[in-house]
This record gives C-alpha cells, sequence and structure tokens, in this order.
C-alpha cells in the first residue's frame, strides 16, 4: 500500500483500515496499559472483533468525510497512529490525536506524523483550525501541543471522568495562519 516516509529512520505513515485489525490490535496490546492511563483508546480495541468494529467507524468516518485515522509502522511494524477523531470540512474545524506503544515513544514519530496530516488539513483541504484535546495530567501529549507550535486556549475543568478520577481537558489549537508560519522555512 502507499506509504508517506516520516524521515531517514525508514519510519512510514500509512492508511490504516479494517483489514489491519490484527495488526491494530497487537498493537494496542503491546502499549495497552501505557496508551490506556489517559484515553479510552485500548477500552476500543478490546479483541480483534472490536478493534475491527473500531477501524471499521473510522472508515465510515472517512466516506463521510467527518475523520480519519493513519498507521505509523517502524521496520515492518505498527507502532502507534494519528487521527482526526473528528472533522467538519464545512465548518473548517477537525480535532486531532494520537498514540504510540512505549517502544516508539521518544524519537518524534507523532510529532512528524501529525505535522503531515495537519499540513493535509490545513494546506491541501483548506480547514481553518486544527484542536488537541488532552487531560492536563498528560504531559507527553501537552509537550506534542507544544512542538506543534499550538497556543493553550483554556482548560474545562473535571469535565471527564477516567477509571474514576475527574479530568481537567486542556484545549490546544493552531489556526492555518499560525501553522503556515510555523512550517515556513525560518528566515522567510
Ligand atoms: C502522547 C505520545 C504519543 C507522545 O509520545 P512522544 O514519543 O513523547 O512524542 P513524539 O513521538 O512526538 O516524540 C517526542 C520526543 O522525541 C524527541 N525527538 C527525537 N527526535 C525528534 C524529532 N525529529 N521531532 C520531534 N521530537 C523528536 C523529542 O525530544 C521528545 O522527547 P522528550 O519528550 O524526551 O523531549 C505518547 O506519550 C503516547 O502514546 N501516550 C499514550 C496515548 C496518549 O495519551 N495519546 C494522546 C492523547 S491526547
Amino acid at each position: 500500500m502507499f506509504a508517506i516516509s516520516l524521515g531517514d529512520d525508514g519510519a512510514e505513515l500509512r492508511p490504516l483500515e479494517p483489514w489491519q485489525a490484527d495488526e491494530f490490535f497487537a498493537n494496542i496490546e503491546r502499549g495497552r496499559d501505557f496508551i490506556g492511563r489517559h484515553i479510552g483508546l485500548p477500552d476500543r480495541a478490546k479483541d480483534v472483533a472490536s478493534a475491527r468494529d473500531f477501524l471499521q467507524a473510522y472508515a465510515e468516518k472517512a466516506a463521510a468525510d467527518a475523520g480519519r485515522i493513519y498507521g505509523i509502522w517502524e521496520d515492518g511494524t505498527l507502532v502507534g497512529g494519528v487521527l482526526f477523531r473528528t472533522m467538519d470540512p464545512a465548518g473548517g474545524t477537525c480535532e486531532a490525536g494520537c498514540w504510540l506503544e512505549p517502544s516508539a515513544v521518544g524519537r518524534g514519530l507523532v510529532t512528524r506524523a501529525v505535522t503531515v496530516i495537519i499540513d493535509w488539513a490545513l494546506g491541501e483541504r483548506g480547514l481553518h483550525r486544527v484542536e488537541w484535546q488532552v487531560s492536563s495530567a498528560n504531559e507527553p501529549s501537552i509537550n506534542v501541543a507544544r512542538r506543534l507550535g499550538m497556543t493553550h486556549e483554556g482548560t474545562r475543568r473535571e469535565d471527564f471522568l477516567y477509571q474514576g478520577v475527574w479530568q481537567n481537558t486542556e484545549v490546544w489549537s493552531v489556526l492555518a495562519s499560525e501553522w503556515h508560519k510555523h512550517r515556513a522555512p525560518s528566515g522567510s
């Protein structure tokens, strides 16, 4: 299948589709506790059947132009992914998200992969704003938002009950004009 190179280390971004449910489930299994510390994604992939249902829901979102999901492969293994949880092309907005299994963290894979999909959303698709919603306890994900040049707009207090504890949700975003500056070669 076609792939976008994420750099010199051989990592690739590719479509992630229902037929790849086995690979997706294996990726989640390898990172279940780590990935699930702040987000409920592992609960959506409890076995191969529910993993397939999750990818099918994203295939349907893609068909409706309402969301997208892509996998990150390293040396032929699916190690994580990035997604548009929501997309509203008419309204000009979308919300991005991500996950990695533990062996893949610390190398910029997600920052590089989200950069590709934001380029597409705010460039080719002409959207206006990309949002990043993150638990205030999720420092690595907040750091991704910072690295992408996003702005912290505010924090919704205790709006999300997760594993029995109320979470604060930080809302970060980048606007198209800001993104184009962030992506411009320095000095231009
Ligand atoms: C959020 C998550 C994907 C962040 O992973 P990450 O590896 O820290 O993020 P990146 O892939 O962008 O890598 C950044 C790290 O690689 C380093 N790095 C190396 N090369 C890099 C490059 N070319 N570009 C950017 N960063 C690079 C950075 O310095 C940073 O390391 P540091 O945190 O020690 O400073 C990960 O913690 C995760 O999957 N968590 C569980 C799921 C989750 O919470 N998802 C977010 C929901 S909002």
